[in-house]
This record gives C-alpha cells, sequence and structure tokens, in this order.
C-alpha cells in the first residue's frame, strides 16, 4: 500500500484583493504534493477558507448583504486564482460547511464537558482586522505589533480554553519531536517568547459578535476564531468520527505549511487543543517567511501590488511558479519585484531550460528528421552527464525531504546548464559534417533528449504545465519517477514533435 501523505495550507480569509504572498504557501505546498504524489505518495492536500469573525461581518454589512451571501460569492475569487496556479487540492473545506461547523460545536462542547474549557470574563485588547487578542506589554501604545492599527479594549463574558494545563506537556513534546517545527529559529522564537514565560488560558469564545459557529449550549456565544479555524484540519477527514475512511488514513497531517505570523497558533494552541482531543498531533509544522515588497508590507491600501493572475497572463503560469519556488531560501522572507520574476524568468527557464529544449530538439529534426536512436558512442564528457542527471534523483529527493524546495530546482537547473556546456564541447553542428560521425552525433542527441526527459519528470511538480510541453516534444511516454532512475529509458526510434518556444525572453 502506498504510504500517505497529508499536507494543509492554512484556510484564507475570504478576499478581493489576494496577493503574490498569498499564493506563496499555495505555490508551495502544491509542489511539495505534486512531488510526493510523484515519488509514490498518496496525497491528501487540503486548502480552504476561514469564514467567520467580525471583520467578515462588517463588509458583508457594508455591502448590505448577509454574510453567507458575501462569502459565498468572494470565495469564488480564491478558486478561482488557485486554478490559474494550477494548485492540485484533493480538498477545498470552507468553515462555513455544515460538517465543519457541527464537528466544531461538538469539539467545543467535549472540551466544556471535561473541563479544559470553562466560563470567564474577557479583558484585553483586541485588534480587528487582525482578529487577534493582545496583552498590554504586546500592544505597546496601543497599537497591534502585526498591522500597526490600533487596538480596542473590550470586556465581556466569554469561555477559557486551559492552555496553560498543557504547558508541561507540550516543552516535552518539543522535546521528543525535534523537527516539529521549522525552522528551528521558530521553534526556539515560540519556547522563548511564548511557552516559557507562561502559557496563558485562552479566550474562545465572543458575545460581542453574531457571525461565527454558535456554541450550542449557550447561543450568545460563538466560537472564537482559532477553535474554528484550526479544527479544519481534521473535521474535514470526518472527526468527531474518527473510525472514518479518512481520518484513519489521513490523520495525523504530515505537514502543515504556514506563514510565519501564524506559527504560533499552530504550535502551541492546535498541539494544545489536539492533546485535550486526545488525537496525535501533526509532525510538522513548517513557518515560511514574508514576500515583501521594496522591504516593506505587500498592502492594498499602499497599493503596491498587481493581481497575480496579471502576471500569469504576461509572463504564464510556470513564469510566476517558478519565481515563487526558486527566488527565496525556503523560510525566510524575500522581496517580490517583477524586474526579479523577469530576470528569473529569462535567465532560468528562457536561457537555460527552454534554450536547451530548444537546440536539442530542432538539431534532432535537423540531423535525423526527428529520429531518437542511441548508438552509445559515449566518451568521458558523457559519462560526466549521464552521472549528474542519474544522481539528480537521489539529491532532489533528499533536499525536498528538508523542504529545500529552492535548492531542489537549483540542483536541476544546473544539470540543465552543464548539459548547455555539454553541448558547446562537443559540437554537434561540427560532427554534422562528417558522414563517419553520425553515431557519434545520434549519441550526443540521445544523450541530451534523456537529461531532458529526466530534469523535465523532477522538474513535473514545480513547473507542471512545461513538463508537459517537454514531453509532448519528446513524444515520450516514460513520464514516471521509476523511468528515471536508468540513463536510456527514452524510446528509440520515436519522432520527435516539432519545437516549440518554451519561454520567450521578456524585453523590459
Ligand atoms: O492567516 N508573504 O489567513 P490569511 C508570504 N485564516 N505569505 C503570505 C503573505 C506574504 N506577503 N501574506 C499572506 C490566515 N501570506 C488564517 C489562517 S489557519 C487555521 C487560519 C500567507 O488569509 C499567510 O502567511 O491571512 C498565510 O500562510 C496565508 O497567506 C493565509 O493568510
Ligand atoms: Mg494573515
Amino acid at each position: 500500500m502506498a504510504k500517505k501523505y497529508y499536507i494543509t495550507t492554512p484556510i484564507y480569509y475570504p478576499s478581493a484583493n489576494f496577493h503574490i504572498g498569498h499564493c506563496y504557501t499555495t505555490i508551495i505546498a502544491d509542489s511539495i504534493a505534486r512531488y510526493k504524489r510523484l515519488t509514490g505518495y498518496d496525497v491528501y492536500f487540503q486548502t480552504g477558507t476561514d469564514e467567520h469573525g467580525e471583520k467578515i461581518e462588517k463588509k458583508a454589512k457594508e455591502a448590505g448583504i448577509t454574510p453567507k451571501e458575501y462569502v459565498d460569492k468572494i470565495i469564488e475569487n480564491a478558486k478561482d486564482l488557485w486554478a490559474s496556479l494550477g494548485i492540485s487540492y484533493d480538498y477545498f473545506i470552507r468553515t462555513t460547511d455544515k460538517n465543519h461547523e457541527e464537528a466544531v460545536q461538538k469539539i467545543f462542547k467535549k472540551l466544556y464537558e471535561q473541563n479544559d474549557i470553562y466560563k470567564g470574563e474577557y479583558k484585553g485588547l483586541y485588534c480587528v482586522p487582525c482578529e487577534s487578542f493582545w496583552t498590554e506589554s504586546q500592544a505597546v501604545n496601543n497599537i497591534c505589533p502585526d498591522c500597526g492599527r490600533e487596538v480596542k479594549e473590550v470586556s465581556e463574558e466569554a469561555y477559557f480554553f486551559r492552555l496553560s494545563k498543557y504547558q508541561d506537556k507540550l516543552i516535552k513534546f518539543y522535546d521528543e519531536h525535534p523537527d516539529f517545527i521549522l525552522p528551528l529559529s521558530r521553534k526556539n522564537e515560540m519556547l522563548n517568547n511564548f511557552i516559557k514565560p507562561g502559557l496563558e488560558d485562552l479566550c474562545v469564545s465572543r458575545t460581542s459578535f453574531k457571525w461565527g459557529i454558535p456554541v450550542d449550549f449557550d447561543p450568545n456565544h460563538v466560537v472564537y476564531v482559532w477553535i474554528d479555524a484550526l479544527s479544519n484540519y481534521i473535521t474535514s477527514l470526518g472527526y468527531p468520527n474518527t473510525k472514518s475512511e479518512k481520518f484513519q488514513k489521513y490523520w495525523p497531517a504530515d505537514l502543515h505549511l504556514v506563514g510565519k505570523e501564524i506559527v504560533r497558533f499552530h504550535t502551541i494552541i492546535w498541539p494544545c487543543m489536539l492533546m485535550a482531543l486526545n488525537l496525535e498531533l501533526p509532525k510538522q509544522v513548517f513557518g515560511h517567511g514574508w514576500l515583501k515588497i521594496d522591504g516593506g508590507k505587500i498592502s492594498k491600501s499602499l497599493g503596491n501590488y498587481k493581481d497575480p493572475r496579471e502576471y500569469i497572463k504576461e509572463y504564464g503560469v510556470d513564469a510566476v511558479r517558478y519565481y515563487a519556488l526558486r527566488e527565496v531560501p525556503f523560510g525566510n522572507d524575500g522581496n517580490f519585484s517583477e524586474e526579479a520574476l523577469i530576470s528569473r524568468t529569462n535567465a532560468d527557464l528562457a536561457n537555460n531550460l527552454g534554450n536547451l529544449v530548444n537546440r536539442t530538439i530542432s538539431m534532432s529534426h535537423k540531423y535525423f528528421d526527428g529520429l531518437v536512436t542511441n548508438p552509445k558512442i559515449n566518451t568521458e564528457i558523457d559519462e560526466i552527464l549521464i552521472n549528474k542527471a542519474l544522481s539528480l534523483k537521489d539529491i532532489v529527493e533528499t533536499k525536498m525531504n528538508e523542504l529545500k524546495v529552492n535548492e531542489a530546482i537549483d540542483e536541476i537547473m544546473d544539470t540543465l546548464r552543464f548539459a548547455n556546456k555539454y553541448i558547446d564541447e562537443t559540437t554537434p553542428w561540427s560532427l554534422a559534417k562528417d558522414e563517419t560521425k553520425k553515431n557519434r552525433l545520434a549519441t550526443i542527441l540521445y544523450n541530451l533528449l534523456e537529461t531532458i526527459r529526466i530534469c523535465a519528470v523532477l522538474l513535473t511538480p514545480f513547473i507542471p504545465t512545461t513538463s508537459s510541453k517537454i514531453f509532448n516534444e519528446l513524444n515520450t511516454k516514460k513520464t514516471d519517477y521509476d523511468s528515471i532512475s536508468t540513463f536510456g529509458t527514452l524510446e528509440e526510434n520515436i519522432i520527435l514533435n516539432k519545437p516549440e518556444i518554451l519561454f520567450n525572453r521578456i524585453d523590459k
């Protein structure tokens, strides 16, 4: 039976203004999911939308419609954006789904009945746009430390989750699972800034707004955001029915991929909730950095960005995916700019990959009418190329297992660069002038085509549209993972299709 891999993105706040930073999480998650599928895993890749809360309630009111009408309309924007990016999710959860709402009510009730949730009074500082509570020391001068806007003082009757009760268990869990939080710096941040100073019980219900899942035994209250939102990772599997096929198969999650600002929720609140529910904890939470523009926030109010679909229209979906995956060392913050997108596309996709494919296929047509043969007249330089292409599979696997996506891609690009150099050194055009060198020439072209095929298989998770164009040009059926374990799998006696330009050089 295939090994399973359950990977999630956060569930997104519905928005009409997604930017490239939002796409960052889904593109990376999609590439990891596709890579795991390629390598034989039974993958369950989930994304979705986080649709409750005061902010949505307000926006709907401004628009003169109900919150449900508002979110129904606006979530299509997320689905459309993910479709245009080729996001291959297996399940899209909405927190307004009936089964999710019912499951959250049951979770809340269970935690209340076992005294992990109790009723108290909440006094504190609250940031409406971020839907976050802050202590006075966090919200210096009444300013939200996340968004810089003013927080307001609130006081109301509320339910609390006994986070404090799980503090020692959580520290023990971290100790026993050194890879639970990556990168490591984020784990230390959690320990030093939040856990060791002492976990405070967490406010988990609100009475000041209505747009949320009602607490069924106390309907003045709605379940406050994090219990509602975090539960999505299990309600989609059928929880509270832990006997369901999906739950049995996929829980615990293998990877929650999240932006760094919500690592705290996923590595403190979520594990404690799961311990209270007596469920296994996820295997890993990876907190990635932010894409910025001019070193600062990508922001609607600053108007400093375009809809990501405009870049896709202009440069192609794979240029955008490639940029997001390759440009920034995974885990770090990075700066997004259209110029960098263009130079990345030109250097790696047009010059390196595109040029190699185009030159190779064109020469095969010119010298052999596109017929593929492999007379195996190899020399030293051929062996170097062959070994490079053959070792790539394991190198990429190591990098991907460490979630070093940008480095995995760069290894593939490095092999392609070497293949370009191999053309320059073996000079097929001069061999073509000598009838006695025909077999040597055919061998060189075969080695190039086979290297291209191997690289295209390994590039499928990252730039799937381009890989399938390459397979089409190669006219090959050998596109599965096992087919790249040996060099020489590309079928002989096939006729290549005509070359097409994969990436035009962008001049701007
Ligand atoms: O946080 N660079 O949703 P969200 C990189 N609903 N990533 C960015 C980014 C940027 N500039 N801007 C946003 C929420 N993101 C909650 C999650 S999960 C149970 C609930 C990422 O719509 C952000 O880091 O604000 C997060 O991973 C994702 O977009 C969704 O953010
Ligand atoms: Mg956010």
